[in-house]
């Protein structure tokens, strides 16, 4: 553990090493095609300052963030990297009507999800501007994007451009399973698109995208989770060695003795019929650890060399470990707790609390103590 502030009870461990080498496992894999990154909502929780940085820096040429807001910051956070070419950097919510001050300004590409935002960006941008523009077709996930019958206006706004949009997407609703039949027909859809709209580069998968092969990459790819390294990605019967970035670590309060027949925690959910020993913990559901944490899942956090497994309801600073199994001069109030490492996954958590990584990640709690690992 790094040193870390005296009064800290919560440390997550963000190891930009890590993000930066899955970025390069992920680029490599899909070469011809390149990998963007996906870097929304503060990089799903590890800093989009940081990781924006340290990705720009080893070459990664093109950010998709959600909000304008977002967007503008990462500008101002690699404007003086002094790179050349400057990153490009695309907002997902497309085009915001009245803003196209910022989006020339900061040299930001709207992902243009409508026909409304179509309209909009052409009529308030100069018209040598038109086509730096990315353009979010929907193939049937039904959420965000151009519809498929918007195809036609679209090509006769195209035929008055200099250039060809500077890209065309989609997103695949579920990228996990290359015989779903969702997965197949968005793919047709999209490459029923490709011939009619003039474009430059095209993209179709993000991280688990990019595991149903070359078919799927096109000319760049857009991961998010994978960057993070949050679950391994089948390809081809193998597994990418992508890295967890994250680490998590709660600091031991006390430890105390339980009475056979006595309840641990808000509720008494729990009670330790024999007895035992528990560990309370710094680190609760405003730091990390849902509530909804279904505690009769596997789920264990390492302590002292050992996996003892949390019980009781997870309170809003604090959380309770079962440490009945480990000597007792194995711990002491002010060791650390691993709730998330190499060997207990945040995937488990998700899984655990009938939630996704990606929530977890996006939920972390703004008080803990963050270490950066620079590459
Ligand atoms: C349009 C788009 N592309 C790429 C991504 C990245 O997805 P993932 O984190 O699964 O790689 C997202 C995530 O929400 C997205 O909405």
């Amino acid at each position: 553990m790094a040193e870390v502030p005296a009064a800290t009870t919560a440390v997550f461990k963000i190891d930009l090493a890590r993000v930066l080498s899955n970025w390069h496992v992920l680029n490599r894999q899909v070469r011809p095609a390149f990998a963007a990154a996906v870097i929304k909502a503060n990089a799903y929780g590890m800093g989009a300052d940081e990781v924006g940085s340290v990705l720009a820096r080893a070459g990664c040429r093109l950010f998709f963030v959600a909000r304008l807001d977002e967007a503008v910051r990462l500008r101002q956070v690699l404007k003086p990297l002094n790179l050349t070419p400057q990153p490009m950097i695309a907002v997902l919510d497309g085009y915001v009507a009245g803003h196209a001050g910022d989006y020339q300004g900061h040299g930001l590409m709207p992902v243009i999800s409508s026909i409304e935002q179509l309209r909009e960006w052409v009529s308030e941008n100069d018209p040598s501007l038109h086509h730096r523009a990315i353009l979010h077709f929907d193939t049937g996930m039904n959420r965000i994007g151009l519809s498929l019958t918007d195809s036609a206006e679209v090509c006769l706004y195209s035929q008055s451009m200099l250039d060809p949009w500077w890209g065309l997407i989609s997103h695949l609703a579920n990228d996990e399973d290359p015989t779903d039949p969702w997965v197949i027909l968005q793919k047709q859809r999209f490459d029923s698109l490709l011939p009619q709209i003039p474009h430059q580069r095209a993209s179709l998968a993000a991280s688990s995208g990019i595991g149903l092969g070359h078919g799927y990459h096109y000319d760049f790819v857009r991961p998010g989770l994978g960057l993070y390294g949050l679950y391994p990605i089948a390809l081809e019967g193998k597994t990418l060695p992508l890295q967890p970035a994250l680490s998590v670590y709660g600091r031991v309060m006390q430890c105390r003795t339980v009475d056979a027949g006595a309840a641990v925690g808000y509720g008494a959910t729990e009670v330790m019929e024999d007895g035992g020993r528990v560990a309370v913990i710094g680190l609760g559901y405003a730091d990390f650890f849902p509530r909804s944490l279904d505690l009769n899942q596997p789920l264990t956090v390492k302590l002292a060399g050992y996996q003892v497994r949390p019980i009781g309801r997870v309170s809003m600073d604090l959380m309770t470990l079962d440490i009945s199994q480990v000597p007792p001069d194995r711990v002491k109030a002010g060791d650390w707790a691993e709730v998330v490492g190499d060997d207990n996954s945040v995937m488990a958590i998700a899984t655990a609390a009938s939630t996704s990584p990606y929530e977890v990640l996006t939920r972390l709690g703004s008080r803990a103590y963050r270490h950066r690992v620079q590459p």
